[in-house]
């Protein structure tokens, strides 16, 4: 069996928790896609050509392996920031458009989320999900998920910045697919958000 949920929205907004709660209730596998770009972002950040260097950054995109998405210097600030700048260039979203679509495609069902799942990688998925929160919301939970020394203000401009960046960008903006759930997480808890996706999943399959 085929089955493709598609989860996207800012930064922050529960989109993987949610989203690896489905995987593990349906049996589904998960594809954080984020981790991809993280992980071209933090290669090109210590390969001192620097993350706009178009033509860098689209070969490390090219040569990219699982193993890349394993280091344990992904999740910083830095590398959120890094990635949402080699996510606007359109070379390095080319270099990685087929392996998420063959991860979609795979037997067995897949969750996959990021940024542009529901509209540029597979726009035919069975469910879509766009994950938001108000700013402030998700600036606490990844304030305390971080707990880096970084303040509560820093830690907001932060991911003010790289939403701002994530939607302005020519290519494959952030927006909610016209046929895509929305799933406002500011007042939901993580169980009564999975509950309805469940819900929206279930009236699919
Ligand atoms: O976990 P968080 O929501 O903070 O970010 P992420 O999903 O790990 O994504 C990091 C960055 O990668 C985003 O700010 C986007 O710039 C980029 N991204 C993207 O452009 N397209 C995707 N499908 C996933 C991530």
């Amino acid at each position: 069996m085929k089955f493709t949920v598609a989860v996207d929205g800012p930064a922050a907004a529960g989109k993987g928790t949610i989203s690896r709660r489905l995987s593990n209730d349906f049996g589904f596998r998960y594809l954080d896609t984020g981790l991809l770009y993280r992980a071209v972002g933090v290669i090109a950040l210590h390969d001192g050509q620097g993350v706009l260097d178009p033509h860098w950054a689209v070969e490390i995109a090219r040569r990219l392996t699982e193993d890349d998405m394993d280091r344990d210097d992904l999740r910083t600030s830095r590398a959120g920031q890094a990635a949402s700048k080699v996510a606007a260039l359109p070379e390095v979203r080319e270099a990685l458009l087929e392996f998420q679509r063959a991860f979609a495609r795979r037997e067995g069902g897949a969750v996959l989320d990021g940024r542009d799942i529901g509209t540029v990688i597979c726009p035919d998925a069975d469910v879509k999900l766009f994950v938001t929160a108000s700013d402030e919301v998700r600036a606490a939970r990844r304030h305390a998920e971080l707990n880096n020394g970084q303040s509560f203000e820093q830690v907001l401009a932060d991911l003010q910045a790289r939403d701002a960046r994530d939607a302005g960008r020519d290519t494959a903006p952030m927006v909610a697919a016209g046929d895509a759930h929305l799933l406002d997480t500011t007042k939901l808890s993580i169980d009564a958000a999975v509950e309805q996706a469940t819900a929206w999943i279930n009236e699919r399959l």
